[in-house]
């Protein structure tokens, strides 16, 4: 078995996975006001931009080579029924509209979730202590439109709710934008790797946690059932979340469904990583990409991560 190892053109000849730019996507926060360029603590590198920032970040994104970008919002206020999620002037909406003024060609899929904009922190509108399913779906709806009006190339929701991807698919496609592609987040796990990202977008829930929506970690027949069923309601283009917990997930879907396939690696495994390598304990460079070959190689055609543009930088 050796032969073949010797040099890296030979290894480079028999190499099973690629990993490059194009596969990789991008999650960036963008924060109500002007002149914002505000690190986020628990995740070195990673900044909050006010929209004028996000665009000149976006020009790096783009020069990158990177696949596309996925877009969170955090807006001034939150309200209880998360309305900053669904207003044609919120955050995310005035953001997607100058990123594709500015770099048309750059891919923006946008996060669709209620966790960042409501004041009790949950992914939907809460009715007697609990996220009431089908009202919260059509809030969603409310949201992806208002997304691909702005000009979106996809949008991605994230919430777990029941029934979401056919009546956000139903809906696009009544309101013209049948053309615009829906990212599901199929399987997202209720995990403890998501504490940065709740930092970044100040979306840690006020009450009770996500159990009630989101998988439970110990199941993965499950996570094939949602990816099924939202398939069935049309789905594009389906994620497993976290990735690497779950590299077992991400074959299996991929091999149950044949569908395009994204996995989500989340903010506690970048921040994990960044904190080793900060300590000199790993070196950062070849951990992350045999991190990120290693989700390739689970069966992900794309990889959310917050390392793609650094990765990228490597890759190239
Ligand atoms: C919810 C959402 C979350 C993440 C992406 N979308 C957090 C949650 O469910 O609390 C987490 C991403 C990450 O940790 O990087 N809209």
């Amino acid at each position: 078995m050796r032969r073949l190892r010797r040099t890296e053109t030979l290894r480079g000849l028999v190499r099973e996975t690629e990993l490059s730019p194009a596969h990789l996507i991008q999650p960036t926060f963008v924060v109500a006001g002007e002149g914002v360029r505000e690190e986020v603590e628990s995740m070195p590198g990673i900044e909050r931009f006010s929209i004028s920032e996000l665009v000149a970040e976006a020009t790096e994104i783009a020069a990158a080579g990177i696949g596309a970008i996925l877009l969170f919002g955090v807006p001034a206020s939150k309200d209880e029924t998360g309305s900053g999620a669904y207003d044609d002037e919120g955050v995310v909406q005035m953001a997607v509209r100058a990123l594709k003024e500015a770099h048309p060609e750059l891919t923006v899929i946008t996060d669709v979730c209620l966790c960042e904009y409501t004041s009790h922190g949950h992914c939907g509108f809460v009715r007697d202590g609990e996220v009431d399913n089908d009202l919260t779906v059509e809030l969603l709806a409310k949201t992806a439109i208002s997304h691909a009006e702005a000009g979106a190339d996809a949008v991605a929701p994230s919430d777990m709710m029941d029934g979401r991807v056919g009546s956000i698919r139903h809906q696009l496609d009544e309101e013209g934008h049948a053309g615009t592609p829906i990212v599901a987040y199929s399987a997202k796990y209720a995990s403890a790797f998501y504490g940065p990202f709740r930092d970044a977008a100040e979306s840690t829930p006020e009450f009770g946690d996500r159990h009630g929506y989101q998988l439970d970690p110990a199941n993965a027949a499950e996570a094939v059932r949602e990816a099924q069923l939202d398939l069935d309601e049309g789905a594009d283009m389906l994620m497993v979340k976290p990735a690497i917990p779950y590299l077992d997930v991400v074959r299996r879907v991929k091999e149950e469904t044949g569908a395009p396939l994204a996995a989500y690696h989340v903010s506690g495994e970048y921040s994990m990583l960044k904190a080793a390598a900060a300590n000199g304990w790993i070196d950062e460079r070849p951990a992350v990409l045999e991190t990120l070959t290693s989700i390739r190689r689970a069966g992900a055609d794309a990889i959310v991560t917050y390392y793609a543009k650094e990765a990228a930088g490597w890759l190239r």
